[in-house]
């Protein structure tokens, strides 16, 4: 991989991929190419053809996706499924037609079955049933690691998968309505301690155990995988400890200041009761993560309170 090598950032704009951007950028890439959905929509294949063809790039870093938590999978099951499957199908096809060497795609933790052991190996991929409340997103991204999979055995070319444990970070998504655990928590805390430290209710029952990783380790991550030529199609990345969502609460209430009451509301859903990786593959090889949860929790609330005036016009 050289430093003016073209490498297109799918999804460049979204937390992971602006990530991805920043740490290439710092690393002295001087050709990366990022394209937002407004002016190419990669659910549409022939605008994506199009736009490989004559390109070329060198490298994919596929981080487009429709993503969310809970409610937005439960809501949307059709739009998580179909969109996550038309923007990964797209974009690896184009990359085999086209000519590009390296495709690194992202999936996620909760391709793995939902009673697996803990904590998650590769090897344990499609060996159950998957947790339903995201069953939908979880077959589109099963469907891209073996996408790639196939790719590597059939032609020899070096793509491949990295499955990241839960993110987070700067540029996360605040919105209550499609945000994951901890920015929706992070909010909630937040704006309880503006309103007099008001209670702040939080769903489930506190108990499952995860695992979370700030965003720049993902970035150095990838981009450990961009720069080697890493033996299998499939790595897990996280920090390789998790706590309880009840561990997590506190953590974020201590950081923003809220003093009040947590209700925890066990009529909603906890989904999956742990969700740990094992991230040895990764480890052995040598990407390790760095930034300490306390320490990543504290740079994400100081972005969130940078930034906070664009997320007052975001409905809670
Ligand atoms: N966040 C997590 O906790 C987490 C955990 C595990 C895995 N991942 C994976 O990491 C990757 C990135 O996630 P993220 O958290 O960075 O998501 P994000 O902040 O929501 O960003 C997603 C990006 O995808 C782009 N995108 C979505 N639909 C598109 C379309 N139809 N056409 C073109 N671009 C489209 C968006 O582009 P525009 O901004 O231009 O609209 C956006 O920048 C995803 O593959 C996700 O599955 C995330």
């Amino acid at each position: 991989m050289n430093k003016d090598s073209k490498i297109y950032i799918a999804g460049h704009n979204g937390m992971v991929g602006s990530a991805i951007w920043r740490t290439l950028t710092v690393k002295g890439y001087t050709n990366l190419l990022g394209v937002s959905s407004a002016a190419l929509d990669l659910r549409n294949q022939q605008a994506v053809a199009d736009f490989i063809a004559a390109e070329k790039p060198e490298v994919i870093i596929d981080a487009a996706a429709r993503v969310g938590g809970i409610l937005a999978n439960n809501d949307y099951p059709y739009q998580f499924i179909m969109e996550n499957m038309q923007i990964q199908n797209n974009l690896i096809d184009s990359a085999l037609k086209f000519g590009v060497e390296k495709f690194i795609f992202l999936g996620s933790s909760c391709i793995y079955p939902k009673l697996a052991p803990q904590p998650l190996k590769e090897e344990y991929l499609l060996t159950g049933t998957l947790e339903p409340t995201n069953e939908w997103y979880a077959i589109a991204k099963i469907t891209g690691v073996k996408a790639c999979e196939a790719i590597r055995k059939q032609f020899g070319k070096d793509y491949l998968s990295l499955m990241p444990t839960n993110l987070y970070g700067t540029h996360d998504n605040f919105d209550l309505n499609t945000s994951h655990v901890l920015p929706a928590m992070m909010r909630k805390f937040h704006e309880a301690k503006e309103n007099n430290h008001a209670p702040v209710t939080l769903w489930g029952s506190g108990t499952p155990m995860r695992e979370f990783l700030f965003v720049d380790d993902m970035a150095a991550a990838v981009i450990f995988a961009l720069e080697n030529k890493l033996p299998d199609y499939l790595y897990n990345v996280g920090t390789g400890k998790d706590l309880t969502i009840k561990q997590l609460a506190e953590t974020i209430q201590k950081i923003t200041g809220h003093y009040g009451e947590i209700i925890w509301d066990a009529s909603k859903p906890d989904g999956t009761p742990r969700k740990l990786m094992d991230i040895t593959k990764m480890h052995e090889l040598g990407w390790k993560h760095q930034v300490q949860f306390e320490e990543g929790i504290q740079k994400t609330y100081t972005w969130f309170l940078e930034n906070i005036d664009r997320f007052k016009e975001v409905k809670m």
